[in-house]
C-alpha cells in the first residue's frame, strides 16, 4: 500500500547547492513529490519540530543548525516509504553509512547531515502536519 514519509533537505546541503541532485537521487528511487517548499524557521520552529529530542545534550545545536538557512521541506509518497526513505538517506552518522545512501554522498557529519527522514508513521504525520496544510497535500 502506498505511503507517505516526511523529509527535509537540510541547511548545509542548501548551503553547498546539493538541493537539485538530492532530489534528483530521491525521484530516481521511485518517490514522488507529493509537495515541496523552501523556507527558513526560527530556533523556536525547530524546537518544536524536534521536540522529542528536548532532553538531548545536542538539542541546543541542532535547533540552531536547522534555523541556520533554508530548508527544502517535502512530502514524498511510494510503497513502504518510511521505511525505503530511511534506506536511501543511510545512516545518521554519515561516516557509518552505505555507499550509494545520500548521507554518504552529500553529508559532512552526524549534526550536518544533509536531509532528515520520519521514523516512524506517527512521527510521520506530525511532521507532514508541522510544515504543510491540508489543501497542500492532494
Ligand atoms: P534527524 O534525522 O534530523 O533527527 C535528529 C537529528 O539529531 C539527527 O538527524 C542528527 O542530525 C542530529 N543528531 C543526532 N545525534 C547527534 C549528535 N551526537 N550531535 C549532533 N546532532 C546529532
Amino acid at each position: 500500500m502506498s505511503q507517505r514519509t516526511f523529509s527535509i533537505i537540510k541547511p548545509d546541503a542548501v548551503r553547498k547547492g546539493h538541493t537539485a541532485a538530492i532530489l534528483a537521487e530521491i525521484e530516481k528511487a521511485g518517490f514522488k513529490i507529493v509537495s515541496i517548499k523552501r523556507l527558513s524557521i526560527s530556533k523556536a520552529q525547530a524546537e518544536g519540530f524536534y521536540h522529542v529530542h528536548a532532553a538531548r545534550p545536542f538539542f541546543g545545536e541542532l535547533t540552531e543548525f536547522m534555523s541556520s538557512g533554508p530548508i527544502f521541506p517535502m512530502v514524498l509518497e511510494k510503497e513502504n516509504a518510511i521505511a525505503d526513505f530511511r534506506t536511501l538517506m543511510g545512516a545518521t552518522n554519515p561516516a557509518q553509512a552505505e555507499e550509494g545512501t545520500i548521507r554518504k554522498k552529500f553529508a559532512a557529519s552526524i549534526g550536518e547531515n544533509a536531509i532528515h527522514g520520519s521514523d516512524a508513521e506517527d512521527t510521520a504525520a506530525f511532521e507532514i502536519g508541522y510544515f504543510f496544510a491540508g489543501i497542500e497535500l492532494k
